[in-house]
């Protein structure tokens, strides 16, 4: 019998038990943490996109946000006047680079009428000649109205329909609203914003900062924008009764020609701030024209392209790099989620009789 004064420690195999039951604790405990399941109240991907399907109601096989829109192609013709500040290759002078691109609105239904919202969306993939690739999405409006992924859900529960009325809540709306005083720049901008009945016609931005890395490995904070070719007419004005006018003006400018906006790359001055897309930068800030994006065809969305394209806007190729902004990581989560959602739905998409992976 054993000597409880004097303990034998356990044998060679009771450790490795120890050891291998450890690890199946801590890998369980590990899949609960990330699954949310040891702590339901914690923000997740899945949450996020639980709100915008729940305000927008379920349309299986498309986007849970930005759900309308149209896929486009063209190129980006480098300019070589950004090459200084990064070493991405589609920044040399002379290159040439294919891009997939989608236009589109905010919010969750694909059959939205096009008024629905004062904002248009522009996503583009650049498909570089090494397989490298830059994938950003941008809105043609001058800031975002929140800091945070969990005021970005606040904001979502805050303005959903009412059950009684299927409109957001004012009282709620407003609570929000009054104790968000970061929404006020955003509110000032929405609440006159008249867009151009035109895609082309549109200015886009990136919203969130991030870096450029130039040669040297030395950071530069910017921001950048899509600017039309084409001045804004600014006249919001489509035909009485047209609910699907941007597709529409689309189609037919593409057909007179391509058209055209030029990438600038807008330069944070020092304490600008970088990780806040609530924030507008004055607007004297450097700004360097990448060069040219081209678009000149397009596609339905349901059968195109930019069908299975995640825009997530952390795919940024070597010469590029995210910055500390909270929104940019909990973009690139949501848009997986929403992703796997909707990639596994497409059999669902009008047009799509089978899913595109079945088809010979
Ligand atoms: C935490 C904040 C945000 C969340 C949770 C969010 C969520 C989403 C989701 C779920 C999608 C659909 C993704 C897909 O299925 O492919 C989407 C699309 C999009 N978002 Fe956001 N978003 C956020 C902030 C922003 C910001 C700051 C911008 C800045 C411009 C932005 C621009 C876009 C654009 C352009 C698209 C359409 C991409 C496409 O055409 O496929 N979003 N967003």
């Amino acid at each position: 019998m054993q000597d409880p004064r004097n303990p034998r420690p356990p044998s060679g195999l009771a450790w490795r038990w120890a050891v291998i039951g450890l690890a199946v604790v801590g890998t369980a405990v590990a899949f609960g943490y990330a699954g949310g399941w040891l702590a339901p109240d914690r923000l997740s991907p899945k949450k996020i996109i639980n709100v915008l399907q729940a305000n927008s109601g379920l349309h299986p096989g498309y986007r849970r946000n930005h759900a309308k829109g149209i896929c486009v192609g063209g190129r980006f013709e480098s300019s070589g006047q950004l090459a200084p500040f990064s070493e991405a290759k589609l920044f040399a002078q002379g290159i040439s680079t294919p891009v997939v691109g989608r236009f589109a609105i905010p919010g969750g239904n694909p059959q939205a009428p096009d008024s629905s919202a004062p904002i248009r969306s522009f996503a583009l993939r650049f498909d570089m000649a090494d397989g490298e690739q830059w994938r950003t999405g941008m809105n043609a409006m001058p800031v975002f109205p929140v800091s945070t992924p969990k005021d970005f859900y606040d904001l979502n529960v805050a303005t959903a329909p009412d059950p009684a009325t299927g409109k957001p809540n004012p009282d709620k709306a407003k609570a929000f609203f009054g104790s968000h005083p970061e929404t006020g720049p955003f509110l000032a901008w929405i609440s006159k914003a008249k867009p151009p009945a035109s895609y082309v016609d549109e200015t886009y931005l990136s919203l969130n900062a991030f870096y450029l890395v130039d040669k040297a490995g030395q950071r530069h904070a910017v921001r950048w924008q899509v600017a039309a070719e084409t001045p804004s007419t600014g006249d919001g004005g489509p035909a009485a009764g047209d609910t699907d006018y941007l597709a529409a003006d689309l189609q037919k400018r593409l057909a007179a020609g391509p058209a055209r906006w030029h990438l600038q790359f807008v330069f944070a001055n020092d304490g600008d701030p970088i990780d806040d897309a609530s924030k507008i930068w004055p607007d004297d800030r450097k700004v360097v024209d990448a060069g040219t994006i081209v678009i000149d065809s397009w596609q339905p969305q349901a059968d195109g392209p930019c069908r299975d394209v995640n825009y997530d806007p952390a795919i940024l190729p070597h010469g590029m790099a995210i910055s500390g902004d909270p929104l940019i990581v909990a973009r690139s989560a949501a848009y997986a989620e929403s992703y796997l959602r909707r990639t596994s739905e497409e059999g669902h998409l009008p047009g799509t009789e089978r899913p595109k992976e079945a088809q010979p």
